[in-house]
């Protein structure tokens, strides 16, 4: 796990309120980080404050909105001075399910500005900082980031999309000593589950009717799946900040950290397995028969 954790070096871990960014953002802070904890509101800059040594620090940080990005750096810059900025966690993330179909431009683009635009307006801005430090950039993708599932295209696209702008992060970066690696949960429990949900059937009870009918059983079918595998998953957020930890204290981190079997297993399969055997096994979750049995019934529109 991780190696000696010089005492007092700054992280700022984005979405630090609930779930995975709040167990990394309370871990790193017991292994001695100056933690500055990004949240978008001030109970839970509160609720945090009172769980944590006097070491974290929350900041309010929407990473959708420049001028909040702006001000969060600038105050962590104000606090860490000549010593830069160590390590930058990107961990703010929303989900939108849905068949794509349902999904709206806007709320693809609201997916997208969270889990991709957001991260890089952070980037940008934080990176004189880190470089100054010779830190390192932990940016938080998921198991998705490599297998599509449907349903999830949304959300998907904004991983796909996180794991190349990370890679290219990456070589850019070795140059001036600043380290960049990729986190990809797999399923843990944590908000983000009922929000999926949630917003889910939203999305699905705001289309179009003739539109919605044409998924909602299979849609349906999908959604009490996904939540079965959060409720059975074995893995806790404490793996997940153990590995963010790992990135930010080994001598050499590693470009990827999988957390969890199920991400393990998928990052195999989407090597091994031709995409027709994934549509087959992705229909069988589903239970469209259709595409399970390649009945030439199957039109192509579902998954
Ligand atoms: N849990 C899993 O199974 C899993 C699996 C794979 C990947 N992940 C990834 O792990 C990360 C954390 O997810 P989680 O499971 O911990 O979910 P979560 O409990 O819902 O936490 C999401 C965090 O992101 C914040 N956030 C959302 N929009 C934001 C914005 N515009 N600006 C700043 N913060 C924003 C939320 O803040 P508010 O409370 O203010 O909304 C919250 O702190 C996400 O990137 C997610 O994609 C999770």
């Amino acid at each position: 796990m991780s190696e000696q954790v010089e005492k007092g070096r700054a992280v700022l871990v984005s979405g630090a309120s609930t779930g995975l960014g709040r167990a990394c953002a309370r871990h790193l802070d017991h292994l001695g980080f100056q933690v500055f904890a990004g949240v978008r509101r001030e109970a839970d800059a509160e609720a945090l404050r009172a769980a944590s040594s006097p070491r974290l620090s929350p900041v309010l940080l929407d990473v959708t909105r420049e001028e909040s990005v702006a001000q969060a750096v600038a105050l962590v810059s104000a606090q860490v001075g000549a010593h830069g900025l160590w390590g930058l966690v990107n961990n703010a993330g929303i989900c939108v399910s849905a068949p794509l179909e349902c999904v709206s431009a806007d709320q693809l683009r609201h997916q997208l500005e969270t889990n991709l635009i957001g991260h890089h307006a952070v980037i940008r801005a934080s990176l004189p900082l880190v470089r100054m430090a010779h830190g390192r950039i932990v940016n938080v993708s998921s198991g998705l980031g490599r297998i599509a599932s449907p349903y999830l295209g949304a959300y998907a696209a904004s991983q796909f999309a996180k794991e190349g702008y990370s890679d290219a992060l990456r070589r850019e970066l070795r140059p001036f000593g600043v380290g960049v690696s990729v986190v990809q949960p797999g399923a843990i429990r944590t908000p983000i589950w009922e929000k999926v949900s949630e917003v889910g059937h939203r999305t699905l009870d705001g289309a179009p009717a003739e539109v919605a009918e044409l998924y909602r059983a299979c849609f349906l079918r999908f959604l009490a799946a996904n939540d079965r595998r959060a409720r059975a998953s074995a893995t806790r957020p404490e793996a997940f900040a153990d590995a963010v930890a790992h990135a930010l204290t080994a001598r050499r981190p590693k470009s990827r950290y999988r957390v969890g079997r199920d991400s393990r297993l998928t990052s195999v399969l989407s090597r091994v397995l031709p995409d027709r055997v994934l549509d087959a096994a992705f229909a069988t979750i589903v239970g469209d028969r259709r595409l399970a049995t390649g009945s030439s019934g199957y039109q192509g529109a579902h998954v």
